[in-house]
């Protein structure tokens, strides 16, 4: 295990006045040109009560060791690119605030699991994407192209508000032990993908996608854990979305 320490600072007022305070961050590491294993490596920082675990990342890469490696775009919970496993739970790096993790042990940082890691906290999120696409997440009609836009009541549209959120983070899916089991079960993310446009009334396509999650791989594997409920940074309920994606397809009305 590598140890990194900055000059000790107790919890007092920086020159900013906002409040500082010693943090230890325990990263999993792993470079694939030279380890056989991952590793684990501590870097004792100094930081402030407004930085999150983002900020701490990004201070070890920027003055520290230049060679950690994990993906982060927006920094404001957007665009998804930074789920990874923070004191053994799902979460955006960027929405995680320091000072609200137990800071009298060090904070684990690992990558998410059930997909394979590339280098350190970067995984490989092909398989992700492509149970994504498997469920055809776009409009499907029929017909001619409309000549006005396509009506919706505010209820219908309100009938799938809630999946209409997700970002692509994967921290669901990645949080789930039936995919850790042996990663073919489709995941959480695809079904909210899916329940996100059978439920659309705009859309023509729901008996397809609920036949391809009617898959030994589909919706029935699900075993309604939470964890992935658990883990959405949007706050979807996720389990609730595959029980309503279940419910149609014995019920098949949608
Ligand atoms: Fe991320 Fe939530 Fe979408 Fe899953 S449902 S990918 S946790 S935003
Ligand atoms: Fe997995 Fe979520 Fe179901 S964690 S088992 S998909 S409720
Ligand atoms: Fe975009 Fe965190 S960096 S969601």
């Amino acid at each position: 295990m590598t140890v990194t320490t900055e000059a000790p600072v107790k919890e007092t007022p920086d020159a900013g006045g906002v409040p500082s305070f010693q943090v230890t961050m325990r990263l999993r590491r792993f470079n694939p040109e030279s380890d056989t294993e991952p590793r684990w490596e501590d870097h004792t920082l100094t930081m402030h009560g407004t930085d999150r675990v983002l900020d701490a990342l990004h201070k070890i890469k920027w003055e520290i060791d230049g060679s950690l490696t994990f993906r982060r775009s927006c920094a404001h919970g957007i665009c998804g690119s930074d789920a990874m496993r923070i004191n053994g739970r799902n979460r955006l790096a960027c929405k995680t605030l320091l000072k609200d993790l137990p800071l009298d042990k060090p904070i684990s940082v690992e990558p998410i699991k059930g997909l394979a890691v590339m280098k350190d906290l970067v995984v490989d999120m092909e398989p992700f994407y492509a149970a994504y696409k498997s469920i055809m997440p776009f409009l499907i009609t029929t017909g001619n192209d409309p000549s006005r836009e396509r009506r919706q009541s505010p209820e219908e549209r309100e009938r799938f508000d809630d999946t209409t959120k997700c970002i692509l983070c994967a921290a669901c899916t990645t949080s789930c032990p039936v995919y850790w089991s042996d990663g073919q079960y489709f995941g959480p993310q695809a079904i909210v993908g899916a329940h996100r446009f059978i439920f659309d009334s705009r859309d023509e396509g729901a008996e397809e996608r609920l036949e391809i999650l009617n898959d030994r791989e589909g919706v029935w594997r699900c075993r309604t854990t939470f964890n992935c409920t658990d883990a959405c940074p949007r706050g979807i309920e996720v389990t609730k979305a595959i029980q309503e994606v279940k419910q149609a397809l014995l019920f098949r009305r949608v």
